[in-house]
């Protein structure tokens, strides 16, 4: 079964092929993270003006690309939510338009279950249940519980900020430019990760799944501009790196402790990493060290299913349950637990 994904909830406009929901065929992403580095961060009209722009354009290069015309597609899979409400309206009425014209099944998809099923895509063995995820990046941070395909139970989530949002703001603030957790990660390369100790914040024992990054936060903005002050100091570049690297141990070291404690709780075969931040190779690591053995690190085959792409969305769309209706329309809420 062949699906055409399209995802457009934040500042990349995208569109794949993916066969039986592994096999990649194509997979086009246009991203506007130029015109946002200029910003600092995602300017919502933005986003959704260069996604008109760029998404007829997307979806043929992505046929082209696999090699197939429209009597070889089966449905059509699209983002719903959540996301940048003017940026998936684009990706919905094209999937909607689409679907019409060609008379495809159409298939919402959680953008959640796209960044889950983003690990399965280019995957050579079964998938072994039940599996810990911790979905991570720019506005989400999760951790499900997944007891077989489609079967999502969100154990833990941020109370106030993702992770990765931390690292685009603590990025911002060092002047490293935006997305900011590539930058952090360079930066970290050539500094000291215990120049500072940030908090860990691990929460009281009703919170023990849940995070929060906000307090880490300001904890990064007091060490950099100082307590009530406005002003971007001119920092000299080692102590930009060392903050950095002090900064991104904290993150990853709250991020691999609950993942693992909330592994060996649930008695999981699998620890998943997902969304932007799983592309963090000190996250990789630091689970990987603290994992026991019998339980299986995965992480996207490609670095590019790390951040938003529409492969994952088609490779979900593919488990989904809803995938044998024929539905013209997405739903304006989400039926999924997700
Ligand atoms: O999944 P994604 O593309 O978009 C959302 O759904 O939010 O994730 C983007 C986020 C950004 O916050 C970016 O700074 C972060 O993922 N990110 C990273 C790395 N690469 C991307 N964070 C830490 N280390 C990285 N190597
Ligand atoms: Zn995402």
């Amino acid at each position: 079964m062949r699906i055409l994904g399209i995802e457009t909830s934040c500042d990349e406009t995208a569109a794949a092929v993916v066969e039986d929901g592994v096999k990649v065929m194509s997979n086009v992403i246009a991203s506007s993270v130029d015109l946002h580095a200029k910003t600092g961060g995602v300017v919502p009209e933005v986003a959704a003006r260069e996604h008109i722009r760029q998404i007829t354009p997307v979806v043929d290069h992505a046929l082209m690309e696999a090699k197939v015309s429209w009597d070889d597609i089966d449905a059509i899979a699209v983002t719903h939510a959540p996301g940048l409400v003017a940026s998936l309206l684009i990706g919905i009425n094209t999937a909607q338009t689409l679907a019409y014209i060609h008379k495809k099944p159409l298939i919402p998809i959680h953008h959640i279950a796209g960044h889950i099923y983003a690990n399965f895509l280019e995957r050579e063995k079964a998938p072994e249940f039940p599996i810990l995820i911790l979905t991570v990046s720019g506005g989400h941070n999760e951790l499900v519980l997944m007891k077989g395909h489609y079967d999502f139970e969100v154990i833990g989530e941020t109370l106030d900020d993702a992770a990765g949002e931390a690292f685009d703001k603590v990025a911002r603030l060092l002047g490293l430019g935006f997305p900011g957790g590539p930058a952090i990660a360079k930066a970290a390369e050539r500094g000291n990760p215990k120049a500072i100790n940030f908090p860990r914040p691990m929460l009281d024992k009703d919170n023990r799944f849940n995070f929060s990054f906000s307090g880490l936060k300001t904890a990064a903005r007091t060490r950099i501009i100082g307590e009530g002050q406005d002003n971007y100091p001119d920092l000299q570049d080692d102590m930009v790196n060392d903050i950095a690297a002090s900064f991104q141990a904290a993150v990853t070291d709250v991020l691999s402790d609950k993942l693992i404690n909330a592994a060996e709780e649930f008695d999981v075969k699998e620890v998943h990493l997902a969304g932007g931040v799983s592309a963090n190779q000190l996250l990789r690591q630091k689970t990987s060290e603290k994992l026991g053995d019998g339980i299986r690190l995965v992480y996207p085959k490609n670095l590019i299913y790390c951040t938003d792409n529409a492969a994952m969305v088609a490779g979900a769309a593919y488990f989904c349950p809803q995938k044998d209706g024929d539905f013209r329309k997405v739903e304006a809420h989400s039926q999924l637990p997700l």
